[in-house]
């Protein structure tokens, strides 16, 4: 009987770790939903006929271009309307955006 409890919470236990790490990874593809409507679904837009054809980048300069949007030292005439789209995204968010969107260039 002992022993079955004591598996039984093992199980719990591993499940949880599992459950815990999952939900801790930003999914890139569900949180680029939002940019899609400007950007395109697969980055191939310049958003509002003024960004860069952001598929085009590399992650290290979408990773530049977003955090430099959440403290203002990026961007151009519309950068203030880019802070707005980024300024809740935590670095994981920003760096599964920027791995998604470099990886949607066909
Ligand atoms: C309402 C339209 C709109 C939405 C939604 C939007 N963007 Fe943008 N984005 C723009 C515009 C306009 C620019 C150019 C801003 C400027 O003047 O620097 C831009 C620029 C960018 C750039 C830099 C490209 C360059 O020209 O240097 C990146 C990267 C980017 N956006 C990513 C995102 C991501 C990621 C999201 C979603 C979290 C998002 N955008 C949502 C309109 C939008």
């Amino acid at each position: 009987m002992k022993t079955t409890i004591t598996s039984t919470l093992k199980t719990l236990v591993i499940a949880g770790a599992i459950i815990g790490s999952t939900s801790l990874m930003a999914d890139g593809g569900a949180l680029y939903k939002k940019c899609a409507s400007c950007h395109g679904q697969a980055g191939e837009k310049p958003a509002l006929g003024k960004s860069k054809i952001i598929q085009n980048m590399s992650k290290d300069e979408i990773t530049t271009a977003i955090n430099g949007y959440k403290d203002g030292s990026y961007g151009g005439a519309m950068k203030g309307l880019m802070k707005g789209q980024v300024a809740k995204l935590s670095a994981d968010d920003v760096a599964s955006l920027s791995t998604y969107i470099a990886g949607l260039k066909k």
